[in-house]
């Protein structure tokens, strides 16, 4: 099949090439034999017109004699007939004639043949007997004999041949047959053109030729013609060939390229560098469950899903990374409302020059099996989780065990208190008259203490409680500005100044609750500690340092008091009245949950200075 379209292909270029040279040739023959024509018209002409003025001459030496015979006798008019001639090689002899007979005059070239003598004042051409190249002009007595062959002598025409013949008028019967030397070799064809001599008295037909000899036509020109248009069409030829066979090549590789992404059992996409689909398998469409025809945005159609502990699947940095970047472990992706979970990667196609042409997604569904290994991770995950609780309340009970006898010195104190108060109000109301004033102030102060005592249990349940980390990234600053809302009231009640300085999205993997439980205690110390300064102010900000974010809360208050300073951690350390003392040492428990640290200090220019460091999170990072 293909074999026979490849020798149709090749006669056709054979017929091309043979069409070119043949029409080359064709024109360069032509051309040559016009020039020839022109060359033969033009010597025929000039040929023409020499031997019609020769004739002419003849006729001239006829008149010319016969009007100076008249007087002279024969001996004088022959000698003088032999300067007159000498410039007429074709006149041969001058003869005058009786009624009997004629007489040659002077010395002839040659001698005339007999012809009988016919007298007649008219001028006219006598024949005679038999023909051939000699004839006669005659007028009254005289006679002139014209060689037909000495017409023209040599011709001196030049290179090419010329070759003439010519004819009595009346019979038609050949006079002379002029055939030029050097026309030698068989001719490829002959150029003719027939006249008739323009004289009074010698009007002869006359045919003009000429051979034209095989070697003159442009046989190089022609061969090379040939030969150029052959190399010329061959290598036409080579080159579309060439070209059709790496179309074909180009052909099979696509259909086998576009097989393969058919067949392939993974969803793939090609997008262009809009993220507009371009081609799409039945995997694909199937896994997208949308039919994907070319020209849809793929990021309107597919929406992937973070799971288990993963950080927040980052949509817009994927479909436009600028390498290959692979789906983070654990994605899914939403199809009809489920979840599936699926694996794969997002690579840039480059074009030939290098720039970006497009992108192709390859997604492949993650199988029951590894969905399974799945599931055991999460939950394997889960139990360290809740391994990690469990020792962090144990560790907490230990603490609690250490503090058990300030702890009871604090219960003590509010339950002493109630013991008194109480025995006082019984005194109070045995009285027969009993004073309702003091009892009643005795009553509250017992309330009072009880309420202080249940505050000491409630903190402490909440300090030893296990709230299991719900651990997820967090913007520090969404956390400070929650805290901030919440003393909205107290802040613009006590007239604080509050400065704050912060560094753009610090991500931090912590539970939002304990970062807000932490930084409400910094800011309610720190507004306690400022309560009786002139012009208050606490300042927030935010910077990175050493790789982690650092929170400094500080205040332009009295400072951290120096029986408070070397014990300010340790739970129930308070100079607040109505103070716990828990706070601090809370806060500093969670900081160190989430892998960081709290601390502080007296500021250099006086006031406090609290410092929680947490470990920085990149969301890169987290995804991979
Ligand atoms: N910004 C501050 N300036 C000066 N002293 C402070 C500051 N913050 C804390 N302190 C000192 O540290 C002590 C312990 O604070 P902590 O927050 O642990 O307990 P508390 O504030 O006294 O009571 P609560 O348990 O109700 O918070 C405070 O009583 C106070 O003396
Ligand atoms: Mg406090």
């Amino acid at each position: 099949m293909r074999h026979n379209a490849g020798m149709k292909r090749l006669s056709l270029a054979v017929l091309i090439w043979l069409l070119l040279a043949g029409a080359g040739v064709a024109a360069l023959f032509t051309g040559a034999r016009g020039q020839f024509t022109e060359t033969f018209n033009t010597d025929a002409r000039i040929l023409h017109r020499v031997l019609s003025q020769r004739m002419e001459q003849q006729e001239a030496v006829l008149n010319a004699v016969d009007a100076l015979g008249q007087g002279m006798d024969a001996a004088a008019l022959g000698s003088y007939l032999d300067t007159l001639l000498r410039p007429y090689p074709q006149v041969v002899a001058v003869e005058r004639c009786t009624a009997g007979a004629c007489r040659v005059l002077g010395t002839p070239a040659e001698p005339p043949p007999k012809l009988a003598p016919a007298l007649s004042p008219d001028p006219a051409v006598r024949w005679p007997e038999g023909g051939g190249p000699l004839y006669a002009l005659s007028r009254g007595d005289v006679r002139v004999w014209v060689d037909a062959r000495r017409l023209t002598g040599a011709l001196d025409s030049g290179a090419a041949p010329l070759t003439y013949t010519l004819f009595q008028p009346a019979t038609g019967a050949v006079i002379v047959n002029h055939t030029q030397e050097g026309g030698t070799g068989a001719a490829s064809t002959t150029l003719r053109v027939e006249k008739v001599l323009g004289t009074a008295l010698q009007p002869f037909p006359i045919v003009i030729s000429r051979p034209v000899p095989w070697g003159v036509w442009p046989w190089m020109a022609g061969l090379l013609w040939t030969l150029l248009t052959a190399g010329l069409t061959a290598l036409v030829w080579r080159l579309l060939e060439a070209r059709r066979t790496a179309q074909h090549a180009l052909l099979d590789e696509r259909a086998r390229a576009g097989g393969v992404v058919e067949a392939a059992s993974e969803a793939i996409v090609a997008l262009d560098s809009l993220h507009r689909v371009t081609l799409a398998n039945p995997a694909a469409r199937a896994a997208m469950a949308h039919p994907l025809p070319p020209g849809t945005d793929l990021r309107d159609v597919t929406t992937f899903q973070a799971t288990l502990s993963q950080a927040p699947f980052d949509a817009a940095s994927f479909w436009d990374s600028a390498g290959p970047v692979a789906l983070p472990e654990g994605l899914t992706l939403l199809r009809n409302g489920e979840a599936v979970g699926v694996e794969g990667s997002l690579a840039p196609l480059p074009g030939a020059d290098g720039t970006l042409r497009g992108r192709v997604l390859i997604v492949r569904e993650v199988g029951p099996l590894q969905r399974r290994m799945l599931e055991h991770l999460e939950n394997g995950e889960r139990r360290v989780r809740e391994h990690e609780d469990m020792l962090a309340h144990v560790s907490r009970l230990s603490t609690l065990g250490e503090m058990g006898a300030g702890l009871a010195h604090e219960l003590n104190q509010p339950l002493t208190a109630i013991v008194s108060y109480g025995q006082a109000a019984a005194r109070l109301l045995d009285d027969p008259e009993p004073d309702l004033a003091r009892v009643r102030h005795a009553v509250g102060a017992s309330v009072t203490q009880a309420v202080r005592a249940a505050q000491i249990i409630v903190r402490l349940r909440q300090w030893v409680r296990r709230t299991p980390s719900t651990a997820r990234p967090t913007d520090l600053v969404q956390a400070v500005q929650n805290v901030l809302t919440l003393c909205r009231a107290d802040l613009n009640r006590l007239g604080v100044r509050v400065v704050t300085d912060y560094a753009d999205a610090p991500l931090v993997q912590a539970d939002p609750v304990q970062l807000e439980q932490i930084v409400l205690n910094l800011l309610r110390n720190a507004l306690d500690a400022v309560q009786d300064t002139p012009d208050p102010a606490i300042e927030l900000s935010i910077v990175l340092e050493r790789g982690g974010w650092s929170l400094s809360v500080s205040d332009n208050g009295p400072g951290i008091a120096a029986e408070v300073a070397p014990r300010l951690f340790t739970p129930f350390t308070t100079s607040k009245s109505g103070g716990l003392g828990l706070g601090l040492s809370l806060s500093q428990t969670l900081a160190q949950g989430m892998g960081g640290d709290l601390s502080g200090a007296n500021a250099h220019a006086g006031g406090a200075v609290f410092i929680l460091n947490l470990p920085r999170l990149e969301l890169e990072a987290a995804s991979d």
